[in-house]
């Protein structure tokens, strides 16, 4: 795959040309800010459906961003839109597709065999200087890269959703990133316009390892009767300052990712009662009341 497109803004980062693969939620969002800082890139997913569909919701949210940027200078802003998507080629193949990348994000299903076959596939085949990153929400980085010789050139880029909208990158060092993959993961995250914090390899790093657990506690709360789900999500917005309220950002996350963080760490460890299993989670679960995306979880959608 080809990448004839050249990058127009001045980049911080030594990191030009970036092979996103996913291309569900996650994964449009990174390329997305990825092409909006004017790096080159390929986004790769299984189904050419779900690519199609990444390529119209990245134009949309470019849209919204150009809207906003470009507030007075529409001609200005189509350009900008017309530019970034310019950047983001699509691809199926995954080994192709990272042949001329610097790095890889993986925003794949949160399936540890399932990102152990890619990165071996793709370890075979990408160049040596590329760095390997996954975008895991829950799973051990220093478990996904055990499957790699370039254990020194992997690390964890944890964004955040909405990927365009919030401004946090979670940079993850496992036990073998070196000094300089750690760096450049830090100067690329910058470059693409977030702020970068750093975490060891622990489960859910920071953001997650609090909020999964508050979230259960929420569902907890609600489960047990001692509040009505709006006044649970209203108390925390209002008393706290939270954008949404625990629920509502269950609903958002999915329960069944909220529901499949849970467990991995249960099993991983059992005796911490926070990631007990929570029975209501699993009926919503099973019921197929997975939240937004479903058109219902705690509350129903249009
Ligand atoms: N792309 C681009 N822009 C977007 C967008 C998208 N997908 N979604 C929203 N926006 C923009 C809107 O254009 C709007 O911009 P302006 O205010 O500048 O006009 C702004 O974001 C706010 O959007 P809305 O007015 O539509 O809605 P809102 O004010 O209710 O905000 C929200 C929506 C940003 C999602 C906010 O409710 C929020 O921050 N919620 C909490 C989200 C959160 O906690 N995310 C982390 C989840 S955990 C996770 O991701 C980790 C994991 O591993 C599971
Ligand atoms: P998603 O289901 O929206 O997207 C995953 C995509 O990966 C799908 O389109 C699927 O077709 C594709 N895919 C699966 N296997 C593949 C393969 N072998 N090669 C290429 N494409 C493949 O999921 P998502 O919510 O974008 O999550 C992706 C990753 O990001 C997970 O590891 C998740 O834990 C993590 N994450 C999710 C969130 C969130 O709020 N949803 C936040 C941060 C991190």
């Amino acid at each position: 795959i080809a990448r004839n497109f050249s990058s127009s803004s001045a980049m911080q980062s030594a990191i030009k040309n970036v092979t996103v693969i996913g291309g569900g939620l996650m994964g449009s969002g990174i390329a997305q800010v990825s092409a909006q800082a004017g790096q080159n890139v390929i986004l790769v997913d299984v189904s050419s459906d779900v690519l199609a569909k990444s390529q119209k919701s990245i134009g949309a949210n470019l849209g919204r961003v150009a809207k906003k940027m470009y507030k007075d200078k529409p001609q200005e802003g189509e350009k900008f839109v017309t530019d970034a998507m310019a950047r983001i080629k699509t691809s199926t193949d995954p080994s192709e597709a990272s042949k001329s990348a610097d790095l890889v994000v993986e925003a794949i299903v949160e399936n540890m065999s399932v990102k152990h076959k890619l990165f071996s596939q793709l370890d075979a085949v990408a160049p040596n200087h590329t760095i390997f990153a996954s975008n895991t929400s829950s799973l051990s980085i220093n478990e996904i890269c055990s499957v790699v010789k370039r254990k020194d050139r992997f690390g964890g880029l944890h964004f955040f959703n909405p990927v365009p909208v919030m401004r946090l990158l979670e940079v993850v060092r496992g036990a073998e990133t070196s000094d300089a993959t750690y760096k450049t993961m830090m100067e690329w995250g910058k470059a693409v316009g977030k702020t970068c914090i750093t975490c060891k390899d622990t489960p859910g790093f920071v953001v997650n390892r609090l909020l999964v657990p508050y979230i259960c506690e929420a569902i907890r709360l609600y489960e047990r009767g001692d509040a009505s789900a709006r006044d649970i999500d209203t108390a925390m917005k209002l008393g706290a300052g939270y954008p949404m309220g625990p629920l509502e950002l269950a609903d958002y996350v999915g329960l069944d990712t909220n529901k499949f963080i849970l467990d991995g760490w249960h099993k991983k460890y059992p005796d911490q009662p926070l990631f007990n299993p929570i029975p209501l989670l699993d009926k919503l679960v099973a019921e197929g009341k997975l939240g937004v995306k479903a058109g219902e979880g705690f509350y129903k959608y249009d």
